[in-house]
């Protein structure tokens, strides 16, 4: 599915009063400033952008500290390799049936701007390859064929880009004859908005008639499903469970019949992918418990005490990271989706226009961004299976040009794995 550019327009209620009223009420009265050299087009989307961007979460930035405090943390019990060794025939059979049944639609969440890449197009357009083109979308694409294939179904792909990528990843796929994957079976939605701000809470300019705006974090993708509309297509399909995954692991496995029926014969609420962690400090996220109910504890929350502490076999208590890769039970979704998640302010670069109005791209961070995270979804769920799998198999993703986590470290990955590329 292809948005037209009246799908992604937005109607404009507000008058300029309106206007005046919500910025005064949000002391953002500053993004008038150029409001009477703008042609009444800039105006119109100018008021648009003030009537559409939730400005409350401004004020957040002052009180960040005390913003999402966290539970008592205790050990979860994870799904180890031997068992899944074991299982496998059993859970495969299950998945594959689930599969085949149309009852697992997958979900790239692929709106983020992959800053750290450091290059300005959507990053699953970034070539690996060396001897040949290896788009970061077409890996993930072929890593879902190859599941395809095995259940001889076509799997609905929701793809979620942001208002900063739309355009180029849609043209880019289109352009691409999707890799081999059937249109009919891909759908775009975009995710929303959040005002970007400096360190005082107030919003920069991007231009004279645009707010600085950025992505508002991948936590979001259910509800922007629900208001594309996708949520009742997937309903209508009798889809029942969602795979959403990272842009950036060229290596996961998607739809995994194993890890499907693993999650479907626990009758967990959501299943999530965990690699066993390199280093007691490596920078993932944790499976933990909070409060008795499952969830992530992030690498800079780990005491020392928590850092240091055995279960019962000896082995390190929060040794399983998770790697973005999480089977949802659509219908828990709809349950949760109501309830406000932890809004997360991130320090990062904010493209802004000076005193003269001049466009400024900053070297070091100079404000915040505001964002809501997939990972806090599993704390509303009352059940998850934290499921291993094979850290060289099936984790390598690409955040930075080079060192850890890198398109070097990726090729290396890849070509262990007898990718070509
Ligand atoms: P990251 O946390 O790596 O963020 O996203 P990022 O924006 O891509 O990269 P940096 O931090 O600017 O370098 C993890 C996954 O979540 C998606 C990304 O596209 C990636 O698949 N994401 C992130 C969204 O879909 N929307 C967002 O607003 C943020």
């Amino acid at each position: 599915m292809y948005l037209t550019g009246s799908e992604k327009g937005m109607v404009i209620v507000m008058g300029y009063q309106e206007a005046y009223d919500k910025l005064e009420q949000y002391g953002q009265l500053h993004v008038l400033k150029y409001y009477g050299e703008l042609s009444r087009e800039e105006q119109e989307a100018l008021i648009a952008q003030i009537e559409n961007t939730d400005l409350d979460v401004l004020s957040l930035c002052q009180k960040k500290e005390a913003l999402n405090p966290r539970g008592r943390i205790t050990p979860i019990e994870v799904m180890q390799l031997p068992e899944i060794e074991q299982r496998k025939e059993e859970f495969t059979k299950c998945g594959l049936d689930a599969i085949k049944a149309g009852k697992v639609g997958a979900v790239l969440l692929a709106g983020g701007m992959g800053t750290r890449l450091g290059s300005d197009a959507p990053k699953g357009v970034y070539n690996i390859g060396l001897t040949k083109d290896v788009f970061i979308f077409q890996r993930l694409v072929e890593n879902l064929l190859d599941v395809v294939r095995q259940a001889d179904t076509w799997i609905p792909l929701y793809i979620m880009t942001s208002d900063k990528n739309h355009d180029t990843t849609t043209a880019f796929f289109r352009e691409k004859n999707y890799f081999g994957y059937n249109p009919d079976y891909v759908t775009f939605f975009m995710q929303d908005m959040a005002p970007a701000s400096d360190y005082e809470g107030k919003v920069y300019l991007e231009a004279k008639n645009k707010m600085s705006t950025s992505p508002n974090g991948n936590g979001g993708w259910f509800l922007s499903m629900m208001k594309w509309g996708v949520v009742d297509k997937i309903k209508e399909a009798g889809v029942e469970w969602l795979n959403v995954f990272a842009v950036d692991n060229v290596l996961q496995r998607i739809a995994d019949p194993c890890f499907v029926g693993a999650t479907i014969s626990t009758d967990s609420a959501v299943g999530a992918k965990v690699v066993k962690k390199n280093a007691p400090d490596e920078k993932v996220g944790a499976m933990c418990l909070e409060d008795g109910k499952p969830s992530i504890v992030e690498y800079y929350e780990l005491t020392d005490e928590l850092m240091n502490a055995k279960d019962a076999q000896g082995e390190p208590a929060y040794n399983f990271g998770v790697i973005l890769n999480y089977l949802f039970r659509e219908k828990d979704l709809e349950e949760i989706v109501a309830k406000k998640l932890p809004l997360h302010i991130v320090e990062k670069k904010i493209p802004y226009l000076n005193e003269q109005g001049e466009l400024v791209k900053p070297e070091e961070p100079n404000g915040y961004k505001f964002e809501q995270l997939v990972l806090d979804m599993i704390h509303e769920l009352d059940s998850c299976l934290p499921y291993e799998v094979v850290r060289n198999y099936e984790f390598a993703p690409i955040k930075n040009k080079t060192g850890i986590d890198s398109v070097e470290s990726a090729r290396a990955l890849c070509q262990e794995n007898h990718i070509e590329l």
